[in-house]
């Protein structure tokens, strides 16, 4: 009880600026040109507001993202397991934050080809989920455009594009998309009006 009102709190807090993220976020516009590849992390299973699914919402918008700009994909999963209850898996996910950790991820791509990364996830505690901090410590992107994407419950990007600016300060990183993880499953035209204004 004590975690949930926690989350609501952190949800709360972030909720406030994600309208104004979400209407900022296709003003750059990006060469169409280059090859693009989609990174992102998504959990299916038990989550908040969509009960059990079995695709992730950010994987949804991956999908939506590939078949209008071609992108190739790569999912970063995460060795550990997260197949467990929603309230389990917010406080395991908090340990991880807190304490920095950076779970180790299966399997690679090699990003030297692409000119453009998409980079997508949950938000899970303000942030995209520790394993993909991993990825970014492992990935030198400097000189690409990088795309930030988030699905979420009202933090809208959160510190996303920051968190990004920081790992990546040779890179081009815009200023991001980020859409309800409950409606993501209707709404495709959102990301196809973004994915428009960014000339794709
Ligand atoms: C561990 C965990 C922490 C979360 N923390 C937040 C949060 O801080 N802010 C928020 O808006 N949503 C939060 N959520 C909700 C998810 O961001 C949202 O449901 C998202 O769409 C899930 O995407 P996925 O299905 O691709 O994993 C959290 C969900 C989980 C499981």
């Amino acid at each position: 009880m004590k975690t949930k009102a926690l989350l609501a709190a952190a949800l709360l807090c972030t909720a406030c600026t994600a309208q104004t993220q979400q209407t900022n976020n296709t003003t750059a516009t990006m060469e169409k040109n280059g090859k693009a590849l989609i990174v992102f992390f998504s959990h299916a299973g038990e989550n908040y507001a969509v009960g059990n699914i079995e695709v992730g919402n950010t994987k949804i918008v991956a999908d939506y993202i590939s078949e209008q700009t071609g992108a190739e994909q790569f999912e970063i999963v995460c060795e550990k397991d997260y197949d467990m209850p929603y309230m389990k898996l917010i406080e395991v996910a908090k340990e991880e934050a807190n304490n920095g950790e950076l779970p180790a991820y299966k399997g690679d791509v090699d990003c030297a080809p692409y000119d453009t990364i998409f980079i997508g996830g949950p938000i899970w505690w303000g942030t995209y989920p520790q394993v993909m901090f991993t990825f970014f410590r492992d990935h030198d992107l400097a000189g690409k455009t990088i795309v930030p994407f988030t699905t979420h419950e009202g933090s809208g990007l959160a510190s996303t594009v920051s968190d990004l600016r920081k790992a990546y300060p040779q890179a081009n990183v815009l200023s991001g998309f980020a859409i309800y993880g409950h409606e993501v499953r209707t709404g495709k035209a959102k990301v196809e009006k973004w994915l428009k204004g960014l000339g794709y």
